[in-house]
């Protein structure tokens, strides 16, 4: 006769929860305080303060779902929501993965076509190879983002959606294109990776098109090192785009139930951002309105004072008030004056630079995209290209957005610092004036 068990109202086995779960404690905490580069002495002082209070502490949980705290990754989502003014909001580790779920939600797969601007980080059209789909290159005009009139000579009826992308945080002309978009019944997707915190006519980039991508990667105005946003204010396009950003629709609120709707459930990816990203994101998001307000009164000083001869243009602004202002850019007469222009601003010490250069490669322009242009595959099946008859594919060709590479390669992007003070944006402003009254 063994011991009474414990189901049958014996003494229990195991008496004490074991030690908690988490893994992660002081250790990794002193390796992310060595990213912030505290001075020596800081450090120490910091580690073994840290370190006498690790008896105190549980550690984190640094996973957004099954998480006995309030998530910052759920915080962050509910703070950006707010901020753009979209109902829905859904956190992500990536604008590319953004763009991706954005797309699936919106039922966009093979044989599908989608508009995408010739001038955009390679992300915008990547995405929609992603999902299988074609991207097709639409022409910019002197707003450097998407021209009506050249996605209105686009559409075909296999476009399922327009992905406008608002460059260098210059709001795109969303009037005409959601005109566009709502007369031929497709998706506008908005790439706002380069332009958070921007406007058009008063309403938040991202709250304006059927869906909106963000980036927080560390080149953007706001940024957690890597990460991304979806927003919308279409609650089931919300629904599936979190179904795709964790593999099999996870997080209804029932998981193991039926679909509630058809096309509820299928196979998804893993884009969710963790905890670390949340609670930079979240930091980020409240200082918003101050890092926007840095880059709006450097670029306000420098227009103050900028002297622009005859012949040397501002881009057209769709919207000057919604404009982010984290860059300017002027175009020259000719190319040979654009590289001129550009050496010289730099040996002033203007943070300035060119855009397109057929010899340099950069993936911001159409010309350089090889996997588009050679229509490369990942798979021997030949996707997204074989998903449509060959005469219908589009004519991919160097040639075939002459307005983006006219504008681009006359050229000279400024880039605004949020943290100027008002006498380093009047340096900046009196080494381009110097430079322009030569060109
Ligand atoms: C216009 C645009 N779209 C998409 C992306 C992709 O963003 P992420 O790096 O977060 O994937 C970028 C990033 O540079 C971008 O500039």
């Amino acid at each position: 006769m063994g011991k009474q068990l414990a189901i049958e109202g014996g003494a229990k086995a195991v008496k004490q929860a074991g030690a908690y779960p988490t893994k992660i404690h002081v250790d990794e905490l002193l390796e992310l305080l060595d990213l912030w580069e505290f001075p020596a002495a800081t450090r120490r002082t910091l580690a073994t303060t840290i370190r006498k209070a690790a008896a105190q502490i549980k550690g984190p949980h640094l996973f957004r779902y099954y998480n006995p705290r309030p998530s910052k990754v759920e915080a962050a989502e509910k703070a950006f929501g707010k901020f753009i003014g979209s109902p829905y909001c859904l956190a992500v580790n990536s604008c590319t993965s953004a763009l991706i779920a954005a797309m699936r939600a919106l039922g966009i797969g093979r044989g599908d076509e989608v508009i995408v601007p010739a001038y955009t980080f390679f992300a915008t059209a990547a995405a929609v190879g992603a999902c299988n789909a074609i991207p097709v290159i639409a022409d910019v005009d002197d707003t450097l983002t998407l021209d009506p009139q050249d996605v209105a000579r686009r559409i075909t009826p296999r476009t399922k959606a327009i992905a406008v992308v608002h460059m260098l945080g210059f709001p795109a002309q969303m009037a005409e294109l959601k005109a566009l978009a709502d007369k031929h019944q497709i998706a506008l997707i908005e790439d706002v990776a380069q332009a958070a915190g921007g406007s058009y006519r008063g309403k938040m980039l991202g709250s304006i098109g059927t869906i909106g991508c963000f980036s927080f990667d560390y080149y953007k105005v706001l940024n957690s090192g890597e990460g991304g946003f979806v927003t919308t204010s279409n609650e089931w396009l919300h629904t599936r785009a979190q179904s795709w950003h964790d593999c099999a629709a996870c997080w209804r609120p029932n998981r193991f139930a039926a679909e509630r709707r058809e096309g509820e459930l299928f196979c998804g990816e893993n884009y969710r951002m963790s905890e670390l990203q949340g609670a930079v994101a979240l930091a980020q998001i409240r200082k918003a309105g101050r890092i926007l307000n840095g880059y709006r009164t450097a670029k306000q000083r420098i227009m103050a004072a900028l002297a622009l001869p005859r012949g040397i243009k501002l881009n057209r602004l769709a919207d000057k008030q919604g404009d982010t202002s984290t860059s300017m850019v002027l175009f020259m007469p000719d190319v040979e004056k654009t590289k001129w222009a550009t050496k010289a601003m730099q040996a002033e010490g203007v943070p300035a630079g060119g855009i397109y250069d057929a010899k340099i490669k950069n993936w911001h322009i159409y010309t350089h995209w090889d996997h588009i242009m050679e229509q490369k595959a990942v798979a021997p099946d030949g996707l997204p290209w074989s998903g449509v008859k060959k005469s219908e594919l589009p004519a991919y060709a160097m040639d075939m957005c002459p307005h983006a590479l006219d504008y681009l390669s006359r050229s000279v992007v400024i880039g605004i610092n949020a943290n100027w003070t008002a006498a380093h944006a009047r340096a900046v402003a009196e080494g381009i004036n110097k430079v322009l009254a030569k060109v």
